[in-house]
């Protein structure tokens, strides 16, 4: 008997404030609309205020998620949330999350894999309700990535944005096969020897203080195109399928670019693809959630397909998770 974890419900929240490329360049920052977007895709990013740090949005979030999965708090029995830019340094995102809304005693953590965390967290959850361990995983991306910005480095500062999406996802009998419902395969990796090409430059453990983040584009750039060409590759071999199999990619939303690329690579048109980095800009751990969430709402991604998320994110950090909605 195999036991799947089955997506039931989805849910998002964006921050209030919307602002474009153009709000960028009038609030003094050294930049063009047509350099963000010819480079990334971005037109616009939301970014929270402190009336929304990370655990609120993730909280809405997986209250439209536990409201669309027809459930109520009472029935959740996990709480996994994705993030690096959480409320405090302790305790976790998740159990702020749980005391927010009024989820009985139960396993809350949160994990940290940067723009990867989603595909790291939903694969957990697929392993805890396999063994049994669990019935209902709520599982969150959520991100105030803003938060970790130095607003005077022009080549960092116009990439992000913040929000949250969040999955309920129950345990279901499955038969084994590529046919079953729920999270089929996940295929996760790092490299530490990468971390400085995308980092925080400080912590707790070090300099007491959160850093703003730090990257060296070009080089994450192809990182990425090279890193998500494999990992789709390694998804599709290893599990018996061909492109053509797959119904939708929901690619973590960095760069436009980097997304068109992975989508030549499967042969995929644009039109299979979930892309929401024009409006959300990069959302970190959040923005596959979100993506998955804008797409089910629109009628886009219905149940019984196939679909392929995948990630790269510091660390570095990389993976794809196949499952069917
Ligand atoms: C960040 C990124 C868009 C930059 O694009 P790029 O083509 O590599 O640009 P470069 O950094 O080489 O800079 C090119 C020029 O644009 C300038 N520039 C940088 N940021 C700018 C901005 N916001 N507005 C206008 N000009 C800018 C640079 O100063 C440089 O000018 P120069 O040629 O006179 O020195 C691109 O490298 C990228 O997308 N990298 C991957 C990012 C990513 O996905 N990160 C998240 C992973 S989770």
């Amino acid at each position: 008997m195999t036991i799947r974890a089955v997506i039931t419900g989805t849910g998002s929240y964006l921050p209030r404030a919307r602002v474009t490329n153009n709000d960028l360049v009038a609030r003094g920052i050294d930049t063009t609309d047509v350099w963000i977007f010819q480079r990334t895709g971005i037109k616009a990013r939301h970014i929270a205020d402190d009336t929304e740090p990370t655990s609120f949005m993730a909280a809405r979030a997986a209250e439209r998620a536990i409201a669309a999965a027809g459930l109520t708090a009472a029935d959740i029995d996990g709480i996994i949330v994705a993030t690096t830019t959480p409320d405090r340094t302790f305790p976790s995102t998740a159990v702020t999350v749980q005391a927010e809304l009024g989820i009985a005693p139960c396993m809350a953590f949160d994990v940290q894999a940067v723009c990867s965390g989603f595909v790291y967290a939903l694969s957990v959850a697929s392993s805890l309700i396999g063994t049994g361990g669990a019935k209902n995983i709520l599982v969150i991306g959520a991100e105030r990535f803003t938060n970790l910005i130095d607003w005077n480095d022009r080549t960092t500062c116009v990439l992000f944005g913040d929000g949250a999406g969040a999955v309920v996802v129950r345990a279901e009998q499955g038969t084994g096969t590529m046919h079953d419902r729920g999270v089929l395969a996940s295929h996760l990796y790092a490299d530490g020897n990468q971390a400085g090409i995308l980092c925080a430059t400080g912590g707790p453990g070090t300099t007491r203080t959160t850093g703003v983040t730090h990257m060296e584009g070009r080089e994450v750039f192809k990182h990425a195109v090279t890193h998500m060409a494999s990992i789709v590759d390694e998804a599709l071999v290893k599990n018996g399928l061909n492109a053509d199999d797959i119904d939708w990619l929901i690619p973590h939303q960095a760069n436009l670019r980097i997304i068109t690329a992975t989508a030549d690579r499967l042969g995929m048109s644009m039109d299979q693809v979930v892309v929401t980095v024009d409006g959300h800009g990069n959302t970190s751990a959040a923005s596959i959630p979100l993506a998955l969430d804008v797409a089910v709402r629109d009628g886009r991604v219905k149940s019984g397909q196939l679909i392929m998320l995948e990630a790269l994110g510091a660390g570095l950090t990389w993976g794809a998770v196949i499952l069917r909605l």
